[in-house]
């Protein structure tokens, strides 16, 4: 029963009702509002004096329409980020309850997890990046709530065998959260069909990769009813805001548009492994399925520097379990990309 699962003060709480729960029309003197309007000359009709709707009614109708499931099922976040917050607040209980990472992978997990002072058990990916599902369920302690499964999985780019997640989710009798935000650039082995099999399963996705609204801040979840709604429960009023709200209803207008962008990025992620295949001190490239590319080097460290010195940001990997000389670059521009070659292949000279 995921009900057990739930911290005691959470199944208890009474959550703040706020002033838009009930109206969002009328003449609304409810909420200490401005009425007299905003200062912004043009608020594009948003209406930014007024609170928005903190039940993201617009935004879940749109998306449960794209995705295919029930509106009843999704939760919209600040970002994914928000939501694996939430997720370890309702079910983990500060110095008591643990959670499960294989590593390496999003380094949010386990910063959020000391964030709330929940203990975090990680167990190593096999060498091929895959779940090593044996070592995972002889892991799991009496207290363990959440296994946070990340798929295609960053750093490393790869998506999870989707059978190894199903034998966690059917052997686990806590929550498994998969994290699909890079999920568009390989949508084969995307967990969403089996959401309502499995009560204990959560999906996170955001709009920050291949829908390229990383500045508005949106994420969202893909639950049972249960769930979902405990994440109403604890969530800020009114996390959603109305320009994130009206971006994301625009995105999901222009799925064209995503899809285009993500057939580029996969194409220009092509001929980046191709370049960087040609160059001989590269010791591996590993294959993705999202929009980077993790590959290894001798003294990555020193050709990070060296690349940043010159402009070229890139992520340093290297100091993670499994990775040592790794770095993981973004599929950028054809024209960064090729920069990016260049500048590698003089600092390796
Ligand atoms: C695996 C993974 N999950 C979640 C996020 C965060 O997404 P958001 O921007 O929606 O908070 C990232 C960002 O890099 C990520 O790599």
């Amino acid at each position: 029963m995921i009900e057990n699962l739930v911290r005691k003060n959470i199944l208890k709480l009474k959550p703040y009702t706020s002033a838009r729960d009930s109206f969002l029309e009328g003449i609304l003197l409810d909420a200490n509002e401005n009425s007299l309007g905003t200062v912004i000359k043009d608020d594009k009709n948003l209406k930014l004096n007024r609170y928005p709707d903190p039940a993201q009614n617009k935004v879940r109708k749109k998306l449960a329409d794209y995705l295919g499931i029930k509106k009843s099922k999704l939760f919209v976040g600040v970002g994914s980020d928000e939501i694996i917050d939430l997720l370890i607040r309702i079910f983990c209980t500060p110095g008591k309850d643990s959670v499960l990472i294989p590593v390496p992978t999003y380094g949010m997990y386990q910063v959020a997890c000391n964030i709330n002072n929940v203990n975090v058990i990680t167990v190593p990916l096999k060498n091929n990046f895959q779940l090593d599902v044996k070592e995972i369920l002889k892991n799991i302690r009496k207290k363990t709530k959440i296994i946070f499964l990340c798929s295609p999985n960053n750093p490393t780019g790869n998506i999870l065998k989707k059978n190894d997640v199903i034998k966690i989710l059917k052997n686990f009798n806590g929550i498994v959260v998969v994290d699909e935000a890079y999920i568009d650039f390989n949508e084969s082995n995307s967990l969403i069909n089996e959401i309502d099999k499995y009560n204990n399963l959560v999906i996170i996705r955001t709009f920050s990769k291949a829908w390229g609204l990383a500045g508005t801040r949106a994420g969202y979840s893909i639950a049972d009813e249960f769930i979902t709604n405990l994440l109403f429960k604890i969530k800020a009023p009114y996390n959603l805001n109305k320009f994130t709200t009206n971006a994301i209803l625009e995105a999901l207008s222009n799925v064209k548009k995503k899809n285009s962008f993500v057939k580029k990025l996969n194409s220009e992620k092509a001929k980046l492994i191709n370049e960087l295949k040609k160059i001989k001190h590269i010791k591996k490239i590993f294959s993705s399925d999202a929009n980077f590319i993790l590959f290894k080097i001798n003294n990555a460290t020193e050709i990070y520097n060296k690349l940043a010195q010159e402009g070229i940001i890139i992520r340093n990997r290297s100091n993670q379990p499994l990775l040592k000389n790794c770095l993981r670059v973004s599929v950028g521009t054809p024209q960064e990309n090729k920069k990016f070659i260049k500048t590698l292949k003089d600092t390796l000279e």
